[in-house]
C-alpha cells in the first residue's frame, strides 16, 4: 500500500460553498471573506482577523505594520522556511539568524534573551510554532517568556504560525488571540491544517496595525472594491493613501476556507490520534527520538509529525527517506536550516560559532505522513515501514 505524505480533505462544505460563490458574481474579496475573517477572529480569540493570499504576505504586511525598514534587525530561528526571513529582506532590514533548541527545533526565551544581549540592535523577533507546538511566549514570575523578555527592552514580536491552527498557548489561550504580540501569522497552504490552497491571515488586537495592514493588503487604497460596491455613494471615490501591495484573498478561496474551518477541531482531533498510534508504534525504536506528545491533548496542531533518527543509530536520513519512498511512503524534511542557504549565508547575520542544534536538529529530521484522512490500515502501514527500515539499514 502506497501513503502520500499528504492528502487534501475536500469532504466538508467546500464544492457548496465554492459554488455559491461562484453562482453569487462575486469571485474576489466580498462577503465571504468578510465572514472567514469573522469566524477565525471567533476561533482565535482575536479582535481583528485579516484575510491574505499568503503567510508570507501575512508577514510581510505584520512586518511593514510594525515599522521594520531599513536600520531595523529582525531574529528569526534557523529552523524555518525561508519565508520567516525574506519577509525581512523584502523591506530593507537585517535578518540575523538564532539556534534553537535541540529537541523542539522552536526558539526559547534563554536563546532570545542571549541574543538580545549580544545584539542590542534587534528590533523584532519572530518566533516560528513549528510543526504546531506553540513557542513559550508568556511565562510566569521566575520563568519569563519570549515576549516578557522582549518588552522589558521595547522589542517587537511577530508570530509565525504557519504550521500552528488550532494550537494553545501554554496558559491554554488560543495561538493568534492577544499574547502581546504586534501580530500572528498563519498559513492556509496546500498541506497546511486548514486550507484555501494558498491563503493566509493575520491577526492582532491592535487596531492601528490592523487598519495599516487592511489598507496595505490592497494597494493602499482606504476603501476596498466590495466596500464600494455594496455602499450608497459613487463606487469610484477612493484615496490612494500608501504604495500598498494585492494581498488580498478571494471569496472563492474564502468558501474553501469557511468548510475547513468548521472542521479544524475535529480534524486536529484526527492528527492528534495519527500521534498518539505512531507513538504507541514506534515509541519502542532506540533509533528514534519521536516529537513528545503535549498534555493537553488540543494544544498542538499537529501540522507535522517529526522523527528524529539518532546519530548513534548509524541510520542516515536519506538514505532512510529512499528506502521508506521505495516502500511506497512519502517523506519530508522540516526543515534544512536558513544558516546553510546560499542567499542567507550572503545576507543575514549567522551566530560566529554557527547554528549546531539547528544543524543537529537537521541532520536526523524526518517528517511522517499525518493528515486527518489517513486510514487505520494506512498508518499501520507507515509505523510497519519504519519499523523494518530501522532493522534493515546497517548500522555505521
Ligand atoms: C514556518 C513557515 N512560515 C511561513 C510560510 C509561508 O507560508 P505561505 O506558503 O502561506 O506563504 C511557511 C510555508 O510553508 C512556513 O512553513
Amino acid at each position: 500500500m502506497n501513503v502520500p505524505f499528504f492528502r487534501v480533505d475536500a469532504s466538508g462544505n467546500e464544492l457548496r460553498y465554492v459554488r455559491e460563490v461562484l453562482e453569487s458574481g462575486w469571485l474576489t474579496s466580498g462577503g465571504r471573506v468578510l465572514d472567514f475573517e469573522a469566524a477565525f477572529a471567533e476561533a482565535t480569540g482575536a479582535k481583528h482577523a485579516i484575510a491574505v493570499n499568503s503567510c508570507t504576505a501575512a508577514l510581510h504586511l505584520a512586518c511593514e505594520a510594525a515599522g521594520i525598514g531599513p536600520g531595523s534587525e529582525v531574529l528569526v530561528p534557523s529552523v524555518t522556511f525561508t519565508a520567516t526571513a525574506e519577509v525581512v529582506e523584502y523591506l530593507g532590514g537585517l535578518v540575523r539568524i538564532a539556534d534553537v533548541d535541540p529537541t523542539t527545533g522552536l526558539l526559547t526565551p534563554d536563546i532570545v534573551e542571549a541574543a538580545l544581549d549580544a545584539h542590542p540592535g534587534i528590533d523584532c523577533i519572530i518566533p516560528v510554532h513549528l510543526t504546531g507546538a506553540a513557542c513559550r511566549l508568556r511565562g510566569t514570575p521566575g520563568s519569563p517568556g519570549i515576549i516578557d523578555v522582549c518588552e522589558k527592552r521595547g522589542v517587537k514580536v511577530i508570530e509565525d504560525a504557519a504550521h500552528a491552527f488550532p494550537a494553545l498557548h501554554v496558559d491554554g489561550t488560543p495561538v493568534g488571540g492577544a499574547v502581546g504580540s504586534v501580530a500572528c501569522c498563519f498559513s492556509f497552504y496546500a498541506n497546511k491544517t486548514i486550507t484555501t490552497g494558498e491563503g493566509g491571515m493575520v491577526t492582532t488586537d491592535d487596531d492601528e496595525i490592523a487598519s495599516r495592514i487592511r489598507r496595505m493588503r490592497l494597494h493602499g487604497i482606504d476603501r476596498s472594491a466590495w466596500d464600494r460596491h455594496t455602499r450608497v455613494g459613487a463606487a469610484w471615490e477612493y484615496d490612494v493613501v500608501a504604495p500598498g501591495y494585492k494581498y488580498n484573498l478571494t471569496d472563492v478561496a474564502a468558501a474553501i476556507g469557511l468548510a475547513q474551518l468548521e472542521r479544524s477541531e475535529e480534524s486536529r482531533d484526527a492528527r492528534r490520534r495519527i500521534a498518539t498510534r505512531y507513538h504507541e508504534r514506534l515509541g519502542h525504536l532506540n533509533e528514534l527520538t519521536l516529537p513528545a506528545l503535549e498534555q493537553r491533548p488540543d494544544s498542538h496542531a499537529w501540522h507535522l509529525f517529526v522523527i528524529h533518527l539518532h546519530p548513534e543509530s548509524g541510520l542516515d536520513r536519506n538514505d532512510f527517506a529512499n528506502e521508506l519512498a521505495a516502500s511506497g511512503i512519502g517523506t519530508s524534511v522540516h526543515y534544512k536550516p536558513l544558516h546553510l542557504m546560499s542567499v542567507w549565508r550572503k545576507l543575514a547575520r549567522i551566530p560566529e560559532g554557527g547554528c549546531p542544534h539547528s544543524d543537529t536538529w537537521f541532520a536526523g529530521c524526518l517528517s511522517l505522513p499525518l493528515f486527518p484522512s489517513m486510514t487505520p490500515a494506512e498508518i499501520e502501514t507507515v509505523a510497519d515501514t519504519v519499523e523494518r527500515t530501522c532493522s534493515r539499514q546497517p548500522a555505521g
